[in-house]
């Protein structure tokens, strides 16, 4: 199957390594490769793991002309205000009749219900497991595991930068440092300030509900409160108390409509969304037949989001 990135960073080199890892196994070529600033690169044989770029396409639509591949994999990075330009990237995939896979939450947390409707009426695959809690099976967990099941509501600590900044607060670090270990470990996004002030968890939250609950809701509609204001003086105190604080996604499904808040939320050392230390992720899902179902991800890293992605493409390759 022929591939093309659009946009060949953290998350797409880390692809390009597993799918070298897995070559001879798995058919699949990297053969078109967009970026913003690099270039665009194209080989119908298959690209090296560091290509060489030539100049720009000047659009998406010229990009993926020229690529001819079976599957496009959008992974540019994130803006939560609005989900471009991956939405559009999406959106032109699908107009072409190309399967897409995606990891950037943006699109799904904006425009999922159009994107949905979009696939099946071109009837191409739309998958996007990497989008929350990296490759730890969310989305197909559910889609091919829990036939029948209506999904409720959810809680989760699903922002792994939070995670290790509120770390490094516990050791006396400031924000800035904590911010400088999250990047060091590629897993803070671009503009890190995303993760800090709850608009990654936001995405996230809009995303899951948008997809279980049928939301159709944007990050800007989630009431959301950072870990902006933490001190290292103040996480040190609760410590003490044998409590910490983490970024919390709550979602719930009301008379009133589907209710969505992010909060840093002081919790037990023992609480179960306390307890997985590290980037680890943990995921709740309250379900009707199912009751409160879970997904733990210890200590997941840019391979697993590329793991995620990797997953999506052979359960397309399964479906065709
Ligand atoms: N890193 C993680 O652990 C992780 C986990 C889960 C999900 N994700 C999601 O995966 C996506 C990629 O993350 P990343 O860490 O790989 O980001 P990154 O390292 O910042 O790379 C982003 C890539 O997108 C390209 N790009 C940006 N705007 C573009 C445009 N308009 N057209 C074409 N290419 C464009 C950039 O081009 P240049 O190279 O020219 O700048 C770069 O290659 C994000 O949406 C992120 O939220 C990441």
């Amino acid at each position: 199957m022929r591939l093309a990135l659009i946009g060949y960073g953290n998350v797409g080199k880390a692809f390009a390594r597993l799918l070298e890892s897995r070559r001879g196994v798995f058919p699949f070529r990297i053969c078109a490769i967009h970026t913003a600033r690099h270039g665009t690169a194209y080989s119908l044989r298959g690209l090296p793991i560091k290509p060489a770029f030539g100049p720009s396409a000047e659009s998406i639509d010229e990009f993926l002309e020229r690529a001819q591949s079976d599957v496009a994999i959008e992974i540019t990075t994130l803006n939560p205000a609005t989900g471009e330009p991956a939405l559009s990237h999406i959106r032109a995939a699908i107009a072409r009749g190309i399967h897409i896979i995606t990891a950037n939450k943006g699109p799904i947390a904006h425009g999922y219900a159009e994107l949905r409707d979009a696939a099946a009426f071109h009837q191409v695959c739309f998958r996007f497991e990497s989008t929350v809690m990296d490759g730890a099976p969310v989305f197909n967990m559910v889609r091919n595991n829990l036939p029948g099941v209506k999904v409720s509501g959810f809680t989760g600590v699903l922002n792994s930068t939070s995670k290790v900044v509120v770390a490094a607060l516990r050791e006396g670090l400031t924000m800035e440092e904590g911010i400088r270990r999250a990047q060091q470990l590629g897993i803070a996004e671009a503009d890190a300030s995303y993760d800090i002030d709850g608009w990654d968890s936001a995405a996230k939250t809009a995303a899951l509900a948008n997809v279980f609950l049928d939301a159709r809701t944007t990050p800007l509609q989630v009431d959301r409160r950072g870990i902006g204001k933490l001190t290292p003086s103040r996480v040190q105190r609760l410590a003490s108390l044998n409590k910490t604080v983490a970024l919390v996604s709550r979602a719930k499904l009301t008379p009133a409509g589907v209710k969505l808040r992010v909060r840093a939320e002081v919790l037990d050392q023992t609480d179960l969304l306390a307890a997985v230390q590290g980037t680890s992720n943990l995921l709740l899902l309250h379900t009707d037949l199912m009751g409160t179902v879970g997904t733990v991800s210890i200590s997941p890293g840019v391979e697993q989001t590329a793991y995620g992605i990797f997953s999506d493409l052979v359960d397309i390759a399964r479906t065709l």
